[in-house]
């Protein structure tokens, strides 16, 4: 069943309408973290496909930007009902080249596809005005068109929906797209090219470039300036790096990067809540997600409770690969990762914080490690200030409002709080004074394909989802009329 899920993926470079093999013929292997096996393995592009890529995107950009909005539409509705067609196969396919269960990749189709189907509505609702000017000689026409060819760059951690995220927007505006997937995990965006070229895509309006040279591929994109836009989620540490790089030919930037999220729960919120929305915002995607709580600030007077029931809630949880019934925890994408968590974790406990479950990488095949709650962390622990992108949850205690702002905010990133209150005027209050690009207030999830999903500070900059979403794609153009009245 696995074997025959791979082979029916496309392993090739997509450019131009056509599946082929890197311009060297090189491949690269494609690993599954559940058991460390080989899947498979796709062309590794190098830079003359990328160069080849550009001239594909150069090229259908004119045409491709004049298309009715509503075929563009179209093509995205399409697209979402294809993939919500066919939802339990990419999910296997995900879980097999990522980690996460099943039941996980099924929930990331869903909010995949959600962005196509969000962003089929949004294509025909870009809007202009018309205006008098101010001294009444002329009219003012405001009017919004495609920023142009762009390089989309994905992550591993959501390799579908954080495609989605930006190729649907895109494909709204009307620009042509290539895409940079993770090395990690190609396979969903190979497959998801495909499919889109199956409902109408028209040939050069997408690449799509798998490589084991991140800069290979991206580089010449960004030294071209006919290339206009570059949008990326990852690390902040290559996120600034891509900003150096866009400066020179001034290409628009989005930047979704790191984050440290603070989970904060105050003594009159319910403690049923806010375990169970603990849970999704520590155990989503494994816990590797940028938008992931990454610290747990309680109000002392719950903590103890707090910290006992949430590990009851960690320790039950199943672990094993994520093709498994039953699985909710799949391994870490790679043994980096793994080691990574081990290393933040070890380096709590040496300072003097305490496992209640957990603690430890799992034995055996896979890049493993256990569900993990740690209470008495000092403020000094590196874990507390490091993005974990793990299944670890570190708790702290405040006792005052003012003390659990401070802590939220004792970070260089701001993508998203969480707050777990009853007192309505304390969850407006904190949520609008928190320092973050997005506040989940008695929930653990935030993430909607009709929200603008994005950070502060160096968490980056830009919007992806709701209605901002399409504004990174579209430049504002003004005609201004001379008219004699
Ligand atoms: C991320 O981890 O990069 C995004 C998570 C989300 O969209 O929910």
């Amino acid at each position: 069943m696995s074997s025959e899920l791979i082979d029916r993926v496309p392993k090739q470079i997509f450019l131009a309408g056509r599946w082929r093999d890197a311009a060297d013929g090189s491949r690269f292997a494609v690993q599954d973290p559940g058991n460390e096996q080989q899947l498979c393995e796709v062309a590794d592009a190098q830079d003359a496909d990328a160069r080849e890529a550009i001239e594909a995107a150069v090229a259908a950009q004119e045409e491709w930007g004049a298309t009715p909005p509503r075929e563009r539409g179209e093509i995205l509705r399409r697209a979402w009902q294809l993939m919500t067609d066919r939802a339990d196969d990419i999910a296997r396919l995900m879980t097999l080249e990522m980690g996460k269960s099943v039941e996980e990749s099924k929930a990331e189709v869903t909010y995949a596809a959600e962005f196509f189907r969000w962003f089929s509505e949004e294509a025909v609702r870009v809007e202009g005005r018309y205006g008098r000017n101010p001294a009444g000689t002329g009219r003012m026409i405001v009017t919004k068109r495609p920023v142009g060819p762009c390089v989309l760059i994905t992550p591993w951690n959501f390799p579908l929906a954080m495609g989605t995220r930006k190729l649907g927007p895109a494909i709204a505006a009307g620009c042509t797209m290539i895409v940079k997937p993770a090395q990690l995990t190609p396979l969903s965006m190979l497959n998801l090219a495909a499919l889109l070229q199956e409902a109408g895509l028209p040939d050069g309006v997408l690449s799509v470039l798998p490589t084991t040279s991140a800069s290979r591929v991206v580089s010449p994109a960004l030294e071209d300036p006919r290339i206009r836009k570059m949008s990326f989620t990852g690390s902040t540490e290559v996120g600034r790096k891509l900003v150096e790089q866009c400066a020179p030919n001034l290409q628009r930037m989005s930047m979704e990067l790191g984050g440290n999220a603070p989970f904060l729960v105050f003594e009159d919120a319910s403690l049923d809540d806010a375990v169970s929305g603990a849970i999704t915002a520590k155990m989503r995607n494994n816990g590797e997600s940028c938008v992931a709580a990454n610290r747990f600030h309680v109000h002392s007077s719950i903590a103890e409770e707090f910290v006992r029931r949430l590990t009851d809630e960690m320790s039950a949880l199943k672990v094993g690969h994520g093709t498994e019934d039953g699985v909710k925890v799949g391994p870490l994408i790679s043994a980096d990762q793994r080691d990574k968590v081990v290393e933040l974790v070890d380096d709590a406990l040496s300072r003097g914080a305490r496992a209640t479950t957990g603690g430890k990488p799992v034995d055996g095949e896979g890049f493993f490690y256990a569900p993990t709650v740690l209470t008495d962390v000092p403020p000094d622990a590196r874990i507390l200030h490091e993005e974990v992108f793990g299944p670890v949850a570190p708790v702290t205690t405040f006792d005052t409002e003012d003390e659990a702002l401070r802590l939220a905010d004792d970070t260089e990133f701001g993508l998203v709080a969480y707050l777990f209150t009853r007192d309505l005027d304390r969850a407006i209050r904190v949520g609008e004074r928190v320092s973050t690009g997005m506040v989940g207030i008695n929930t653990g999830m935030v993430s909607n394909a009709a929200a603008p999903f994005g950070g502060v500070k160096q968490s980056g900059f830009g919007r992806e989802g709701g209605d901002e979403g399409i504004e990174e794609y579209l430049d504002v153009k003004y005609l201004a009329l001379g008219l004699k009245e």
